[in-house]
Order: C-alpha cells, then structure tokens, then sequence
C-alpha cells in the first residue's frame, strides 16, 4: 500500500542574504530530503518583528523576502516538489499561535537561552523584552504544527524551539484527546555552526564574518585571503594547528576532494605548507561549490516575476492546508466560535446549546 510521504516544516526569518553556515546547517539537509519528505519552507516574515516592529525594518522585507526565495531556488530547492510560503499570507498561523499560547508556560519560554541570546543582541532586558519575543517558539511551533509536521531540519540555535514544539504537540493531543499533531523530530545538519571567516564561533550577518551563496568568485577569494587561521604560526615553517582551525573546518565542509585536504593538513602540521596554498585552494573548492549555485540563481534571475509566482503558487498551497489543520483543531477541541462563523457566512441557523 502506498504509504503517504510524512511532512517537512522548516524555514527561514528574512533578514537578508543566506551564508555558508546557512548551508551545512539545514539547506543541505533540505535539499536533500525533498524526494523522501513531502517539504514546506517558511519564510518567516512574522518572527522578524519580535525584535525589529519598526517600519523601517519592515520596509526592507520585500526585499529581504525575495533574496531569500532566490538562496532558497539556487541551492536546488526544487519549488515543484516543496511549497515555498510566506508566513504573514497565512492567518491561520497568527490563530494557533494564540491557541498554543494557552499550552506552555512563561517560565519554560523565558528561561530559553536562544531568546535570552536574542533579547541581548536587540539591547532588552527582562523590562523591556516584549511579550512577542518570549513568544517567539510558540509563534515557531504555530508554523510547524499548521503543515502537520513530522520533522524539522533546523540549526543547531532552534533546537530548543522544536523541543518546545514537540511539548506543545504533546500536551494539545492529550488536552484534546485526539491525534491532531504529529509529535516533530528535530534534525540538526552535520556542521551545527559554523565558524565565522574571522574565527567567532558562529558565521552570521550581523559579525560580518559571513562567505553568501550569493557571493562572486571574487569576493570569495578575498574573504578567504583574510581568513583567520592559527594565530600562533607567524611563519610557513612553523607546525600550526588544525583542530579548530577555521580554513580547514570550511575544507572539511565543501572540498570534496579528500585527498588533498588530508595532504593540506599533514603538511600544515609539519610546517611544511603555507597560509597561501591552503587558502587558494580552499577557495578554488569554495567556488567550485558555488559555480552550481551560481547558476541556478542566474536562471531564475533571468525570469522577472518567477520568484513571486513561486511564492503565490506556494503559498496558496500553504493556505490550504492551514484551513485543514485549523477545522480539525477547532473540532478537537470543541471551540464553537468557527461554527457560529460558519453559519453566518452561509446564512444557516445557529444554536449554542440543545
Ligand atoms: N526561528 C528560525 C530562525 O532562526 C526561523 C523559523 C521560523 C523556523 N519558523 C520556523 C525554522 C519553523 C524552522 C521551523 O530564523
């Protein structure tokens, strides 16, 4: 019997260009699972206002919206098999999000060191943290529990929000006494975080320490030439140190070819090779990664109007499936609000009680 392909949710806040850290993080993941999952990706419009509600952020969406969608279509996310959405299209969304508020404690969200994280990066305190960004996970299992989903490719930095959505799931099929959610897997990528280009623990944007998928050969080449690597070898000749090295984490990561990253590190130990060699040659693999990516994103870009089509296309199929999901939390749990609603638009009578 044909057993119907389980569901993916996952997806991105658009706050401008996808990196590198991006990729080996959960794009990869992605890409790959599309043939076994049936996939939903997110465009997560809504969680951006948590920390930035001004309208001059939310004026860069578009396109911060757009960029996203072309990173998404260049590292081969096919948008015939995955649906392509944007959260704040979907209403349904802001609904359960409501709903799951009622299903997990303040304690359990405020202790969460991811919105710790956020909260200090966007200069709050425990005073001055608004009420959406302690909610941010509920917001973010809104989005993954509204496809039904079974599993959630995600950095290593919202792990703790799928745990959250897993209890929530949980405690919604108990409360409720039916099988509404799936209760979801989380699945980190097999680099969690990446290092930044200047040896900080993670690659992001805002460190400005970030190699794009959108970047030319160019601009690799001399992000690569700046990059940190051990501090204490001041000279070719001195043994330098591997482990934890950012220019051979990043030739773990994308150089395919093993053999020479092997070589590259024998003689890198031995003080037998120099920064120079090691970095070209990171950054001829780098490119040689990229050169796919690179056309992809020249195709799409060449057709004006295919990244909208492709989020409308995908966000009606979204839709679709919120409303579904919505009837059956509805009738789980007995709230008689969309029934009244119901009644109304089709004009039949309604009675509260028998
Ligand atoms: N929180 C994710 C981020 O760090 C974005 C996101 C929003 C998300 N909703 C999601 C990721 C649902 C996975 C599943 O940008």
């Amino acid at each position: 019997m044909e057993q119907k392909k389980k569901r993916i949710l996952t997806g991105d806040r658009p706050t401008g260009k996808l990196h590198l850290g991006h990729y080996v993080g959960t794009l990869k993941n992605r890409v790959a699972l599309q043939d076994s999952y049936e996939c939903y990706f997110i465009i997560a419009d809504l969680h951006t206002l948590t920390t930035k509600p001004e309208k001059e952020h939310i004026a860069q969406l578009p396109q911060n919206i757009y960029d996203v969608v072309l990173d998404y279509l260049s590292v081969g996310i096919d948008p015939e098999r995955g649906t392509i959405f944007l959260q704040s299209a979907v209403r349904e969304t802001a609904e359960l999000t409501l709903l799951l508020g009622d299903l997990v404690t303040l304690p359990r969200l405020s202790r969460l060191p991811s919105i710790k994280d956020m909260a200090r990066a966007a200069n709050m305190d425990d005073e001055t943290v608004p009420f959406g960004l302690i909610g941010y996970p509920v917001l973010q299992a809104a989005d993954i529990l509204l496809p039904r989903a079974h599993l959630v490719p995600v950095g290593k930095d919202n792990e703790a929000h799928v745990e959250i959505t897993r209890e929530i799931a949980r405690r919604f099929n108990r409360l409720y006494g039916a099988e509404v959610f799936p209760v979801p897997d989380v699945m980190i990528g097999e680099v969690p975080t990446l290092v930044g280009t200047d040896g900080q623990a993670k690659m992001s944007k805002s460190l400005d320490n970030a190699i794009f998928l959108s970047d030319d050969a160019k601009t690799v080449q001399t992000k690569v030439r700046g990059m940190y690597t051990d501090p204490n070898r001041i000279r070719a000749d001195i043994p330098g140190r591997v482990e934890g090295n950012p220019v051979f984490i990043y030739h773990d990561a994308f150089n395919p070819d093993i053999d020479e990253v092997n070589d590259l590190k024998d003689r890198y130990r031995q003080g037998k090779v120099g920064d120079v060699e090691v970095k070209k040659k990171l950054a001829r693999a780098l490119n040689a990664f990229l050169d796919p990516v690179r056309e992809r994103r020249a195709a799409y870009e060449a057709r004006p109007g295919m990244v909208e089509e492709i989020l409308m296309e995908g966000t009606r199929r979204m839709q679709e499936q919120a409303r579904l999901t919505m009837d059956m939390v509805y009738d789980a749990m007995g709230v008689v609000g969309p029934r009244l609603a119901k009644a109304i638009r089709e004009t039949t009578p309604f009675k509260l009680v028998a």
